[in-house]
């Protein structure tokens, strides 16, 4: 089964389980993509980094592993940078690579203790060597501390660190990454406390494309709780961020979540993509806590998202992220299909005829009348995007989509809100072979689901509730590398 179950687009470890993307840094030309990783079994257990580089965001060539549990504990998340000035003294003058990570250490009788520590490398990545003064930053208060996100904060020329400490996040500042002092701590009172806080991430982002209109944004990843039917999912707050606090904006008092799916978690962005780039661009674990460690492939377990280029766009409910698969995947596309003012019967008959388990559709249909376009179709199984148009919601309908039976949760229907543009429904749908990925609304309305369908169902349908549905545009898109 494994090779119908392993994702043409998206990164999955070769052999056994893989969680959070870490460490994701741009450094001479790669894009470094480290991950949660147990090497030697199928479910969550000793932590690794292992490593993989793409130069296009595309194609990924996994490498060695990189990190290795030790006396200090098992690798937990965290990040990378580059030290362009050698602040931390390793690398004689030049720039070189730092990893900023988690020690996980488990105790007998006693709570598991979480520290933060640096490894460095002077070799673009292939090896590391751990520092002789780990753990740099430690915490008595909390059992949670962990997945430090680091970066280099221009105003006050200075590291600073984001780190979970239990249900908040706490903000340290540094010269060289190795003294950490205290800035303040965020999260009590607001946003979502459903589960532990889990992997933030800080970065600041130019509203509507305007860099004298910019806002940070505050990732934060939420764990699953047994109570909480959608399990792990990340939130984020937008605000303002002087190097020691966060400031949340008036629109971050309700609470704002990164995807309507299932299996967007622990969601990260690169660091050091260069300024001409100008990106800032974001991986996802594609999974989900509440059935992680049962997901149905064989010989591997866990793949990432698409990588993503984040935005911010002011909207009537505030400045509002939103995503786009990034652009180099373009390349990827071949085109099979092109409607244009198509009327639905045409428009389904075309789809109809098609047969595809992995590929792109764009389309642009008219938002006062609902639709279902349904992918990875066979005689027992299908995949249901749909749009409500009384409710205003665009979903996923995974509930025959294949292989749910592994828990009793993973089977169901995801809905996020949908503000239509002009009176349409612009989607991106990416079915990979166990996954789809809506985009729609100019990247406002996101919804990401894993689904195991059988090999063979690769059919498609088309349907509304107006028979006399006309749609501006449909595209379909076989995807190659
Ligand atoms: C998030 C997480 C992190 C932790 C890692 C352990 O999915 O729980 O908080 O560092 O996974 O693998």
């Amino acid at each position: 089964m494994s090779a119908h179950d392993r994702g043409k687009l998206h990164f999955s470890a070769k052999e056994n389980w893989l969680n959070d993307p870490n460490g994701m840094v741009y450094f001479e030309g790669e894009y470094h993509l480290f991950f949660q990783h147990h090497p030697h079994g199928m479910t969550h257990g000793p932590m690794y980094w292992g490593h993989a580089v793409s130069r296009d965001l595309t194609e990924w060539e996994e490498l060695d592993i990189a990190l290795f549990p030790d006396e200090h504990g098992m690798i937990f998340s965290g990040s990378a940078v580059v030290d362009w000035n050698d602040t931390t003294g390793f690398f004689g003058g030049e720039p070189g690579l730092v990893a900023i990570f988690t020690h996980h250490l488990e105790r007998e009788g006693q709570p598991a203790l979480q520290t933060q520590s640096l490894a460095y490398s002077k070799d673009r990545g292939r090896t590391w060597t751990k520092y002789a003064g780990n753990p740099v930053l430690k915490h008595d208060d909390y059992i949670d501390f962990r997945d430090p996100k680091v970066l280099w904060h221009e105003p006050t020329s200075r590291w600073v660190m984001a780190v979970a400490c239990g249900d908040t996040v706490c903000f340290y500042a540094s010269p060289d990454l190795k003294e950490w002092t205290f800035g303040s701590e965020f999260g009590d009172g607001i946003g979502s406390h459903d589960g532990v806080w889990e992997c933030p991430d800080l970065f600041e982002l130019a509203v509507d494309g305007d860099p004298a209109r910019s806002r940070w944004v505050l990732l934060v990843s939420i764990g699953d709780a047994p109570a909480v039917e959608e399990g792990s999912r990340t939130q984020y707050f937008t605000g303002f961020f002087d190097g020691a606090s966060f400031v949340p904006d008036a629109a971050s008092q309700a609470v704002r979540w990164l995807d309507g799916g299932r299996d967007n978690y622990a969601g990260v962005t690169w660091s050091d993509v260069p300024k001409e780039d100008g990106r800032r661009l974001l991986i996802g674990w594609m999974s989900n806590w509440k059935y992680a460690n049962l997901t149905p492939t064989e010989g591997f377990r866990g793949a990432m998202t698409l990588p993503r280029e984040l935005a911010l766009a002011s909207t009537p409910s505030g400045d509002t992220l939103v995503q786009r698969p990034a652009r180099e995947l373009e390349r990827a596309l071949v085109p099979l299909l092109e409607l244009a003012d198509a009327p639905l019967a045409a428009a389904a008959e075309a789809l109809a005829a098609l047969r595809l388990d992995i590929c792109l559709i764009r389309a642009v249909l008219p938002a006062q009348s609902s639709f279902v376009l349904e992918v990875r179709k066979g005689a027992a199984e299908t995949t249901e995007i749909g749009f409500d148009a009384k409710l205003g919601q665009l979903y996923v309908d995974r509930t025959r989509s294949g292989r749910s039976g592994f828990h009793p949760q993973f089977a169901g229907r995801h809905a996020v809100a949908a503000e239509p543009a002009d009176g349409r429904i612009e989607l991106d749908i990416w079915v990979d072979r166990t996954s789809v990925e809506v985009f729609a609304c100019g990247g406002q309305a996101v919804l990401t689901d894993l689904i195991y369908p059988s090999p063979g169902s690769d059919g498609f349908s088309l349907s509304s509730e107006d028979p006399e549905l006309q749609l501006p545009s449909l595209r379909v898109f076989a995807l190659e590398l």
